[in-house]
């Protein structure tokens, strides 16, 4: 099964893959691109910035003319961004009034670990009982160990120290078993950290530094959004779809949470902060008629030189922050980031459209950041994990997605890294798993022992590993002791076990 499904997914994904929308969609290019808004502290005081969000229900206007329900941080898709600043601690309580429960986890962020959103760190909702109240929108609660519920209150206060370099990082759900339909219906937001070095850069700013929140969605006729049940019991009853095992992919895009959107642009330099939050599609995004990406940052930081790129390539969770010069297209071009790893509709992302000339002081220095290489680290462990889908032994139902040969489960630790040291990982896999380090930003050493690609250099957080690759990544466990996981970002695929608990000791 691993081969055929690794065969199938090196192509162009093919219709038979896609979660078909229901809804007219609508005309690509049409709608303009929203920003998401800033969020603002509740108060500043003590070297703390204080916000407070509040998970909930609410219809937003998705495709033109109808309503879809989200489940959004302040009722917003994609929800608020939280701007913070390097060493400077920010604390956001977290409410949820959504009708199930929530775990939040700051991917990117060194976070202590009882702030890092483990998955059964649950904020729930009031009157929540721990039954399977909510058999049919997820995965069905069949890796959880009954006692493992850490805690259960209805608000909970997240503690971020931010003691990092500048980043685009993201927040989102992670509960047990249900992160992948949970951000599938909105619980995704941005969390920018800015430092002083970055901001005396002379790159663009203000309303020319925009993050793009990419992913895909699939919609009923009724403007809802479309995800397959995936609870086991209600298998082969009609009108229920299978698990993909691909993971789910829809059949539109969304940048900023609108379809297939249009952005006016000065004839100048533009930052994109181009984050994947997709639960399974990847992306080679390239610009149509052609011209530079130049990257200027990965998942967790500011590259040391700028990278002049044809194609950025994101799996789940991946970040890359590039500049694009406008100014070398003539007012009135159209300029569009296209997907080439998709077909169809799906081939497009964005449009830009350079509308006038247009002052710019910015540019892009020859160096950024110092940023030190790890592989003249001392390495303290050389660790191998294999993502692989195991037959269960026995007469088990189906396959697992497994991390060397097992489902996740609360109490296993498949690695006990020390505090401050820099340890090699070695991941193998039978598929796509974009693997993402908790706590621990690693720069990625080799892919199948040959130097990694221009776009996976500097620091990150999320590996994408493809079938039958060995790739090596060194991982500083810098920050907090305690419990952190590992996983496949394929929401799918961790919500379907492909997780693994490590402790740094
Ligand atoms: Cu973005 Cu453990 O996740
Ligand atoms: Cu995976």
């Amino acid at each position: 099964v691993g081969g055929s499904i690794a065969a199938r997914s090196t192509g162009r994904e093919t219709a038979a893959e896609l979660l078909a929308s229901r809804a007219r969609l609508p005309e690509p290019f049409r709608t303009p691109l929203p920003v998401p808004r800033v969020a603002r502290p509740v108060s500043s005081t003590g070297g703390v910035d204080r916000y407070e969000i509040v998970q909930r229900v609410a219809d937003r206007e998705i495709l033109p003319g109808m309503r879809t329900q989200v489940w959004g941080y302040d009722g917003q898709f994609p929800g608020p961004t939280i701007v913070g600043r390097s060493g400077r601690e920010a604390r956001v309580t977290v409410d949820n009034e959504l009708p199930v429960p929530t775990s939040t986890h700051l991917h990117g962020g060194v976070t202590p670990p009882d702030s890092d959103g483990y998955p059964t760190d649950i904020v729930t909702p009031k009157g929540w009982r721990h039954q399977h109240a909510d058999a049919g929108t997820g995965h069905g609660g069949i890796h959880m160990p009954t006692d493992a519920w850490r805690t259960s209150v209805r608000a909970k206060e997240y503690v971020y120290p931010l003691d990092q370099h500048a980043a685009t990082l993201w927040y989102h759900d992670h509960r047990m078993d249900f992160s992948a339909p949970q951000v599938w219906r909105g619980l995704a937001g941005f969390f920018l950290v800015r430092d002083d070095t970055e901001q005396a850069l002379p790159l663009p700013e203000r309303e020319r530094d925009i993050p793009l929140m990419i992913c895909d969605r699939a919609f009923e006729e009724d403007g809802s959004f479309r995800y397959p049940s995936l609870d086991p019991s209600l298998k082969g009853e009609p009108g229920v779809e299978e698990p993909y095992m691909e993971g789910v992919m829809g059949d539109v895009t969304l940048v900023n949470g609108a379809p297939w959107p249009e952005l006016e642009v000065d004839a100048a330099r533009y930052r994109f902060r181009m984050l994947n939050a997709s639960n399974a599609r990847r992306y080679r995004l390239r610009l149509e008629p052609g011209g530079p990406l130049i990257q200027i940052a990965s998942d967790v930081g500011l590259l040391a030189r700028p990278e002049e790129l044809g194609t950025v390539t994101l799996a789940p969770a991946e970040r890359a922050e590039v500049v694009i010069d406008f100014s070398r297209w003539r007012p009135g071009t159209a300029v569009t980031l296209v997907n080439t790893l998709a077909g169809g509709g799906m081939g497009n992302v964005m449009r830009f459209r350079v509308t006038r000339k247009a002052r710019d002081a910015s540019r892009v220095p020859d160096r950024l950041a110092d940023v030190e290489s790890l592989s003249r680290a001392r390495v303290a462990a050389t660790r191998q994990f294999d993502f692989r889908l195991t037959a269960p032994s026995g007469s088990g139902s189906g396959h697992a997605w497994t991390i060397n040969g097992h489902p996740f489960s609360t109490n296993r630790y498949l690695a006990t890294p020390r505090l401050g040291t820099v340890e090699r990982w070695r991941f193998t896999s039978d598929f796509h798993h974009p693997v993402h380090l908790h706590l621990a930003h690693f720069q990625v050493e080799a892919r199948n022992g040959r130097p990694p690609a221009a776009h996976e250099h500097g620091w990150k957080d999320t590996v994408d590993v493809r079938p039958y690759e060995t790739v090596d990544v060194l991982a500083r466990f810098a920050g907090y002791r305690g419990r952190y996981m590992f996983h496949c970002h394929n929401l799918e695929h961790e919500d379907m076990a492909m997780m693994a608990n490590f402790r740094v000791t």
